[in-house]
């Protein structure tokens, strides 16, 4: 090789390296994760909770550190004041930044509501409001019951396929389809059919787009990847493209003359028309229809395996839910007003998403100039992210933070507001936390009435967090059932 490209290919290297350890320094006010920890808790996912963990314990670390995600630096909230403080920034002092994305897939996501700011992200609230709200959520329930009614049909033929024995289910999957399947319902009334086993074009091309395994996390990590047209690189393209085609069709259907939709694309369509200065460009309505799936698939699904898997964990616990569906609603199915009577499994569900958030670590802020939290200087131009399950197992804040205990959510004892924030909070948290809290309290009664969950017979219950970039879902969770003799 010429003598010349050598030097300049060790200078690039040398300077990247100096580059690399300037910002990683150690500095007083913030403690530094290592460049290897920091990639072997994104390369390792299944273990990227524990090594924030115990990083953060054995440090002691306090307010923000300092970690790498994919190429950026990232300053990352680690108890309730900092999150608060971060989450509390007004917009002239932070924007909302995609830190990590799959190059391609721009195409499709860029312009959606997570990642756009100021009047634009007002503008397209303004869309998003109508088809989140009670009115709207009431309307959707039938949809919600009898997806759930389906979805329990299938637990039950895979539990007692053959007479006489029952088998272990992963509900892992199981929930994983139910979620998407209700999806495609809610957002633009198409069934996608998954929990039938149907092998849907349009599904396949999605699941591409959102498996985050070994392949995708290291094309996010090093875009010039795709730069080299791989068979990856290509599969991806086309996936948008059919992803493209179905949000095309489905536009086009909800926007013909005299037809009416139940569901949150006709909200949105309707408020596009009937709300002054409310609309969506086309790319911004296939980035928002593209987003509802990503931020409201497999958050839910990881939030419900996990609730399997304490429930299975916790028969005591099991049995008190049990006991209260019966006092308040017998042997009758749940309305929609019916929920809210039911407070123990509202603790049960938000203790699930205290121990296992499925947002483990939000990333996604950009400081438009120097800011100082406490003691801690974050210059301009700083990522910033929040550690949403270290806060949600901090020892000052939670006792026995590993131990799922759903009394800790009585209403005499108080906690950080902070502290629980497996929806974000501030003006950005999510928008679809009602749908989802809806979802899993309608699955946890429906099934609780049916049926009595066991421990798994010939497997292990497992629990392990599986391979997904930021979020925490379980790789398997298996488990066996009971029917109830009503
Ligand atoms: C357990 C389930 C869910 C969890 C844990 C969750 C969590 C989150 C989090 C952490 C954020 C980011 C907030 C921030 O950046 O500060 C978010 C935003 C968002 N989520 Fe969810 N989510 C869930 C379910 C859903 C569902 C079911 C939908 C829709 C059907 C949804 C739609 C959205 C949208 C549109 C945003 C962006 C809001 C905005 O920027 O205005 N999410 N979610």
């Amino acid at each position: 090789m010429n003598l010349g490209i050598t030097v300049s290919i060790l200078g690039v290297v040398l300077g990247l390296i100096f580059w690399i350890m300037r910002k990683t320094r150690s500095s007083k006010e913030f403690k530094n994760m290592s460049v290897y920890e920091s990639f072997t808790s994104m390369l390792f996912r299944p273990r990227s909770n524990d090594i924030h963990y115990q990083f953060f314990l054995r440090n002691k670390v306090d307010g923000f550190y300092k970690c790498w995600f994919g190429t950026k630096l990232l300053y990352v909230a680690s108890d309730p004041d900092a999150a608060q403080w971060m989450l509390s920034l007004k917009e002239s002092s932070m924007v909302k930044a995609t830190i990590v994305q799959l190059p391609s897939t721009n195409v499709l996501t860029d312009g959606n509501i997570v990642s756009v700011d100021g009047e634009v992200w007002r503008r397209q609230r303004q869309i998003y409001n109508p088809a989140f709200n009670n009115t709207a959520y009431n309307s959707y329930f039938t949809s919600f019951d009898s997806t759930v009614n389906h979805c329990l049909h299938k637990l039950h033929d895979m539990s007692f396929r053959s007479a006489g024995q029952v088998e272990d289910v992963n509900v892992v999957p199981l929930m994983s389809k139910f979620t998407v399947d209700l999806l495609g319902k809610s957002i633009f009334g198409y069934d996608f059919l998954s929990l039938d086993g149907k092998l849907d074009e349009y599904y396949n091309a999605y699941k591409v787009l959102i498996n985050f395994g070994f392949t995708r996390i290291l094309f996010t990590i090093f875009p010039f990847l795709d730069k080299l047209s791989l068979p990856y690189s290509k599969q991806v393209r086309r996936s948008i493209d059919q992803i493209k085609e179905l949000f095309s069709i489905m536009i086009k259907q909800h926007s013909a003359p005299d037809t009416y939709f139940n569901d949150m694309l006709s909200h949105m369509l309707d408020a596009s028309k009937t709300q002054e200065g409310a609309y969506l460009t086309e790319q911004e309505f296939f980035a928002n229809l593209f987003i509802l799936f990503v931020a409201g698939h497999e958050t839910t699904s990881s939030a419900l395996s996990w609730l399997f898997y304490e429930l299975a964990k916790h028969p005591e616990i099991q049995e008190k839910a049990y006991q209260e569906i019966k006092d308040v609603l017998g042997d009758k199915s749940p309305s929609f007003d019916d929920l809210e009577k039911l407070e123990y499994v509202d603790k049960i569900i938000k203790e699930g998403l205290r121990i296992h958030p499925p947002v483990a670590l939000l990333p996604g802020r950009r400081t438009l100039q120097d800011l100082k939290y406490k003691d801690q200087f974050i210059p301009k131009d700083s990522f910033l992210g929040i550690n949403i399950f270290i806060i949600h197992h901090h020892p000052e804040h939670w006792e026995n933070p590993f131990t799922f205990d759903p009394e800790r959510w009585n209403k005499d004892k108080k906690h950080h507001r902070f502290a629980h924030l497996p929806f974000s909070l501030g003006p950005r948290m999510c928008i679809g936390s009602q749908f989802s809290l809806i979802e899993q309290k309608l699955f946890i009664i429906k099934f609780l009435q049916k049926y009595e969950l066991l421990k798994p017979k010939t497997h292990q219950l497992s629990g392990k967090v599986g391979y997904t970039l930021n979020l925490n879902t379980p790789d398997n969770v298996w488990i066996s059932l009971k029917e109830r003799k009503n």
